[in-house]
């Protein structure tokens, strides 16, 4: 039997950089609150997090992962990964520079995952965004990059655009209720990982009959169940909580797979339902 577990287990991306299967998400969590979830999850084997230059938590989150790193001296900088994201498409200068002051927030010597945090500001500023992405991976600060909130046009636009580096993941909405299922489409046909944001609808459809019966099915928190469709599905999940309980189940999720007819009649469940924000149509 494999040793593999959801929390150990990654996904190649297409600059060969594998990716870790689950990512504990930080959004709207900052101060100490931030630094404590970053703890719990690493405590439980957590091996990536997803921050942003907007959630003003990369140097909480930077130091706490340098915090375990020193408690726990089996585990090197090399097996944690740390994801952020560009505010606004502020044109290349402004990317090279805001990419140079993340890595000096986050004390962490280099980002894992760079992304362009939303298509807004036209194309000229997403393609040269871009292109400052590229030169940063040339560079080393980052390792790989990404977008975030790409809708079809802007994902075929910079793919038409022939850039020097191929983005290796887009980051959007995801979950049974908004299953975006052109953009995740696209993103498979070029080998771009789709990351799931508010994989778990950010607890508004916990209470649905469907998800209630599933989870008696299978034995699990509806919480594990919409996470377990989103690893089912190919996409890498980004559950945010606070909570070290919510953490520790939240990946508690290797002994149970759902079959593909409820793994489809999840999928019947979309409804466009949008959690946050929607920018994956803005020209
Ligand atoms: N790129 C983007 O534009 C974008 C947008 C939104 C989110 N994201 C990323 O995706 C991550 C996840 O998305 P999200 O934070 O919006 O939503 P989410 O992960 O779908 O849901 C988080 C909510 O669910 C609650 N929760 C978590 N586990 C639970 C459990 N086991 N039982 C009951 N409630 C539970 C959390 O509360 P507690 O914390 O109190 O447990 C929180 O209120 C973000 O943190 C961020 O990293 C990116």
């Amino acid at each position: 039997m494999s040793s593999q577990t959801t929390l150990t287990s990654t996904l190649p991306l297409n600059n060969t950089i594998p990716i870790p299967r689950l990512h504990l998400g930080v959004y709207q969590v900052s101060g100490r609150a931030c630094s404590s979830a970053v703890t719990f999850a690493l405590e439980a084997g957590y091996r990536a997090i997803d921050s942003a230059e907007w959630y003003g938590n990369e140097k909480e989150v930077g130091d706490s992962i340098n915090a375990f790193l020193e408690k726990h001296g089996e585990v090197k900088r090399e097996d944690v990964w740390f994801t952020t994201k560009l505010q606004n498409n502020v044109g290349y200068e402004d990317t090279r520079r805001k990419i140079k002051a993340s890595v000096k927030r986050c004390g962490l010597g280099y980002v894992d995952l760079y992304l362009l945090h939303s298509p807004i500001g036209g194309t000229r500023k997403r393609l040269e965004c871009w292109r400052a992405v590229g030169d940063a991976i040339e560079e080393g600060e980052v390792r790989a990059g990404g977008v975030s909130n790409f809708g079809v046009r802007h994902l075929q636009e910079l793919l038409d655009s022939n850039p020097k580096v191929k983005p290796a993941v887009n980051q959007i909405e995801v979950h049974p209720f908004n299953t975006q299922t052109a953009i995740t489409d696209l993103c498979k046909k070029n080998d771009i990982i789709v990351e799931a944001y508010a994989p778990l609808a950010r607890a508004m459809r916990a209470k649905h009959p469907k998800v209630v019966e599933l989870s008696k099915k299978y034995n699990c928190t509806w919480a594990q169940l919409l996470i377990k469709w989103s690893l089912q599905n190919g996409f890498v999940p980004l559950p945010k909580s606070v909570k070290q309980e919510r953490v520790v189940s939240n990946a508690d999720v290797d002994g149970f797979s759902i079959e593909e007819a409820d793994l489809q009649a999840l999928r019947a469940l979309d409804e466009h339902l949008v959690t946050d924000w929607d920018p994956t149509d803005v020209d």
